[in-house]
């Protein structure tokens, strides 16, 4: 538990990142994420609890660089430095080989910027700047806290395939947070929702988006007489405009069997995939 004067900024929080593994920790503005991340890098120290990298305090980990790979918001750069001296100071600072800045810079894509400084650079390429600092001690460890903001629609795919690569063949533990789930939606492997600094939900991707709210969209010439047969099934049926419906609670199987046995012609059959911002935004908002 955090709180700063009155305001509880997380309570009650509990989750583990895996190795291998990317997890997406989601919440609108304010929710307490940014809070939970600094508590995990020893930047804020929490009125109760724990927060272990590896199974001990960030405090206490005598080369951070190589365990933990950290993007903070809102990163600040001297302006006056190139990228690339920017981070040969934290190779040096670190202990590691000077030609880490070049490689990290190669690995986020900005190979051509390592020369100029950073006072001329977009958001997007601090933000890339700043996971190349992380990458610098090749860690097994990521945390990232929205480094998504400011990348353009390339950049966010970038970064997908990139965490993704990190987890899934270098087999490190990913971290990172968003405000915007449709960001990190394709990306991540575990859910963990918090809203005004509690845990709303956590759990894999593909937990969350089924939970038996799956919706099947039904056309029919005749949906007047196919509405009340599912009904009588089981179905709760909703009319979204003349001749089609939408589903819940059966199958698109058996909303095609029942439309079979009453001699309905279909236009269109489609389960839709629950859309996991909708989960989201039902979660957090009635809190
Ligand atoms: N240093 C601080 N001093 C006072 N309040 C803070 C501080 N940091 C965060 N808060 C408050 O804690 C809550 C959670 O903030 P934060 O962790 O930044 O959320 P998020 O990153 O999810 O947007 C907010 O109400 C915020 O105003
Ligand atoms: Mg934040």
């Amino acid at each position: 538990m955090k709180s700063f004067g009155p305001v509880r900024a997380v309570d009650g929080v509990s989750f583990t990142v895996e190795a291998g593994s990317v997890t997406g920790y989601l919440g609108p503005n304010g929710a307490g994420k940014t809070t939970t991340l600094r508590c995990l890098l020893g930047l804020v120290a929490p009125d109760s609890g724990r927060a272990l990298v590896g199974g001990r305090p960030y405090a206490s980990l005598t080369a951070p660089l190589t365990e933990v790979g950290a993007v903070l918001e809102a990163t600040s750069f001297h302006p006056g430095r190139t990228a690339r001296n920017h981070l040969r100071i934290l190779c040096t600072a670190a202990g590691l080989p000077q030609s880490r800045a070049d490689e990290a810079l190669a690995q986020v894509g900005l190979a051509d910027a390592a020369g100029k400084r950073v006072l001329g650079f977009s958001l997007g390429m601090r933000q890339r700047l700043a996971l190349a600092a992380a990458l610098l001690g090749r860690p097994r460890v990521y945390i990232l806290d929205e480094p998504a903001n400011g990348l353009d629609p390339a950049g966010i795919e970038w970064l997908r395939g990139f965490l993704r690569h990190l987890a899934h063949e270098q087999g490190a533990a990913v971290l990172v947070s968003s405000h915007v789930l449709s960001e990190v939606e394709q990306t991540v492997d575990n859910v963990v929702i918090i809203a005004r600094g509690r845990l709303v939900r956590q759990g894999t991707l593909t937990e969350l988006t089924s939970n038996g709210r799956s919706v099947v969209r039904v056309g029919a010439v005749n949906a007047a007489e196919l509405g009340p047969a599912l009904e009588t099934a089981g179905g709760a049926v909703e009319r979204v405009e003349d001749g089609l419906l939408r589903v819940r609670g059966l199958t698109a199987e058996e909303v095609g069997r029942i439309a079979l046995d009453r001699r309905v012609a279909l236009r269109e059959l489609v389960e839709e995939r629950t859309d996991l911002q909708k989960v989201f935004l039902d979660l957090t908002e009635e809190r």
